[in-house]
């Protein structure tokens, strides 16, 4: 089986086919999306908080990121796999860049890796274009300039933001960019860049008008109760569901009636003949 490939990609735009990208950090979640035919997967940073439990996406390190990729590549086998480059891992050179990112292909099996960033990255992500690393662009509310922001705001409200965000779009398609993420940005303005760009935005609270898609799993699954962005639709309540089920298996466990004959192993015709000898042992 052949999996997505980036030309894929800028075809549905072409085409004006809406795409759906996911992010996953393990082999299970993994195989369950590639098999509902989830055509791209991000193994994003949000790792940091939606799985490590850190408060923020700056913990995060390549050691961390290489393992969590290494194992949603295992578990798929159409996808397109995208490994989200961890804080430090590229802003101080574009040499740090290439050697992580190319880490990402050689150790992990990525297809593709995005970073954060537009006009101030824009060479960097030529450099690694060149050298044949395909990179997703990353703008608007970027988690790993939190600090800088001073918070989760929506970005590129006044008409001054508006045209930098602009510019780092078509400085990033410039640049070699397959496809720009834009997060928490007005809709309108979602729906101007999209059309300025020949290559696909994918929007995270970006409206409607972007080409893709992407939400973070924990969000949409309702797996992360602490804080559920306005973005994020639930399409299921899992933690409540986890929370029932864990709390059946301690009331049955407690009261004896987990396990069951159905889930224990028994010892066939002679086990009657071997706990006689055993009970003559001790
Ligand atoms: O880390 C991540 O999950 C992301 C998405 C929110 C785009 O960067």
């Amino acid at each position: 089986m052949r999996r997505v490939s980036i030309d894929d990609l800028k075809a549905m735009k072409q085409r004006g086919e809406k795409f759906a990208m996911l992010t996953a950090y393990d082999y299970p979640t993994a195989r369950l999306l590639d098999e509902a035919g989830v055509p791209i997967i991000l193994v994003g940073d949000s790792l940091g908080m939606v799985v490590l439990g850190y408060s923020s996406t700056l913990p995060v390190t390549m050691a961390d990121m290489i393992h969590h990729v290494s194992a949603v590549v295992r578990g798929t086998q159409r996808a397109h796999v995208v490994a989200d480059m961890p804080f430090m891992s590229y802003q101080a050179s574009s040499e740090d860049a290439l050697r992580n990112a190319g880490r990402f292909l050689q150790e992990s099996g990525a297809q593709s890796v995005k970073l954060e960033g537009g006009v101030s990255v824009a060479e960097t992500v030529r450099r690694l274009v060149e050298a044949g690393i395909p990179v997703m662009g990353h703008i608007g509310l970027t988690p790993q300039s939190l600090n800088q922001f001073g918070g989760y705001k929506v970005q590129g409200k006044t008409p001054a933001a508006a045209v930098k965000l602009l510019n780092d779009a078509v400085a990033l398609e410039q640049a070699g960019a397959y496809a720009v993420v834009l997060e928490t940005t007005p809709a309108p303005l979602g729906k101007l860049i999209s059309e300025r760009l020949s290559i696909p935005t994918i929007g995270i609270g970006a409206g409607p008008y972007c080409d893709g898609q992407v939400q973070v799993l924990h969000d949409m699954l309702g797996l992360y109760p602490d804080f559920v962005p306005k973005h994020a639709k639930q399409y299921a309540h899992l933690a409540e569901e986890i929370g029932r089920a864990v709390r059946e298996y301690l009331t049955e466990v407690q009261e004896g009636r987990f396990p069951t004959e159905r889930e224990s192993f028994m010892m066939g015709p002679e086990g009657e003949a071997v706990l006689a000898e055993l009970s003559g042992l001790v």
